[in-house]
């Protein structure tokens, strides 16, 4: 059985995605017609395993939050639940906090996906990976290339390119590392949490010696990258799976329009009911044609279609 975990972040999270993100939570923001999460969530719902999809962050639950949840349950035919973090607790905190409502009912593996990601999700793939590499506990990271200049922004991979090890892990390094990085999409078993639970020990002895009375927060915050895959790295335990499908980061609203742009482009064949079709009478669209619905000075709500011929 399978899970997946969809990290979804908080208000005072995604602050480049501003103004966009004061109308519409960014994780909820359109891109291709329909909600950034709703393409992580399709994906996760084709696995045939795949039993619950939990989405960890620290946004308030709202009325658009809960209206999302419930349409994706019916429409994917899957549980979906949203779990509250008390504070922004890190990309590795918000799991390890969560780690029992994971782990119930058993999954033999779970992934966890940034949301602000755009993606084609190759799953399957990166499950047919792990049964290849290492143990049958080891845990994979979605890598792909980027050239020297833009691999500064990411988390970089140094890889074993027998073993597809993952040899060194630097996030968004200073200088030139590696051009495979991190596209924020993991495939972990339940090991992973031991890892997570010796940073977190680690942490809070620090904080014991501090004598800080947020101790236990901040012992709490651990981040994937920087204090679990770096270590992880070198120890026969991390690989990488490298895709040459699309990819790409949401950080920013120009980055919002370029992720449209590659789901709309897959749409030919995964939804041609999401793109216009002309009708008698109505206007006449031809080639590739991008419509965006512009309001106020700033805002771009939504790109809706594209047609083919
Ligand atoms: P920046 O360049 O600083 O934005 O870093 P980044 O690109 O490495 O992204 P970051 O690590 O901040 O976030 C990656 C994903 O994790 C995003 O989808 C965030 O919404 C989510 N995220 C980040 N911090 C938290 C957190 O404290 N809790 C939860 N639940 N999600 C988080």
């Amino acid at each position: 059985m399978l899970k997946a975990v969809i990290l979804i972040g908080g208000p005072q999270k995604g602050t480049r995605f501003r103004p966009l993100s004061f109308e519409v939570p960014k994780p909820l923001f359109p891109v291709a017609g329909v909600p950034m999460l709703q393409h992580h969530i399709e994906a996760c719902s084709k696995l045939p395993n795949m039993k619950e999809i939990l989405l960890i962050g620290f946004y308030q639950p709202n009325e658009e939050i809960n209206r999302f949840l419930s349409c994706a349950q019916q429409d994917f035919k899957i549980s979906i639940r949203y779990l509250q973090e008390y504070a922004a607790l890190g990309t590795g905190g918000g799991i390890y906090h969560f780690r029992d409502q994971i782990l119930s009912g058993s999954p033999e593996a779970f992934f966890v996906m940034n949301a602000d990601v755009c993606s084609e999700f190759p799953l399957p793939e990166m499950l047919d990976f792990q049964k290849e590499h290492g143990d049958a506990y080891s845990f994979v990271i979605l890598g792909t290339t980027a050239n020297r200049k833009q691999s500064l922004n990411y988390g970089c991979i140094v890889e074993n390119e027998q073993t597809d090890e993952v040899l060194h892990y630097v996030e968004k390094p200073s200088t030139f590392v590696s051009d495979i990085i991190n596209c924020g999409i993991y495939l972990f078993t339940p090991e992973i949490f031991q890892h997570i639970g010796t940073v977190f020990q680690k942490n809070q002895q620090d904080m014991l010696l501090e004598e800080q009375s947020n101790g236990w927060h901040r012992a709490e915050v651990i981040r994937l990258e920087q204090d679990i895959f770096t270590a992880l790295a070198g120890q026969g335990k991390l690989y990488v799976y490298k895709t040459d499908r699309f990819w790409s980061q949401i950080k920013s609203a120009g980055s919002a329009i370029y992720a449209s742009r590659l789901y709309l482009n897959q749409y030919h064949t995964t939804h041609p009911e999401r793109l216009a079709t002309n009708r008698e009478g109505g206007p006449k669209t031809r080639g590739k044609c991008f419509i965006g619905c512009f309001v106020g000075k700033h805002q771009c709500l939504e790109f809706y279609t594209s047609s083919y011929w």
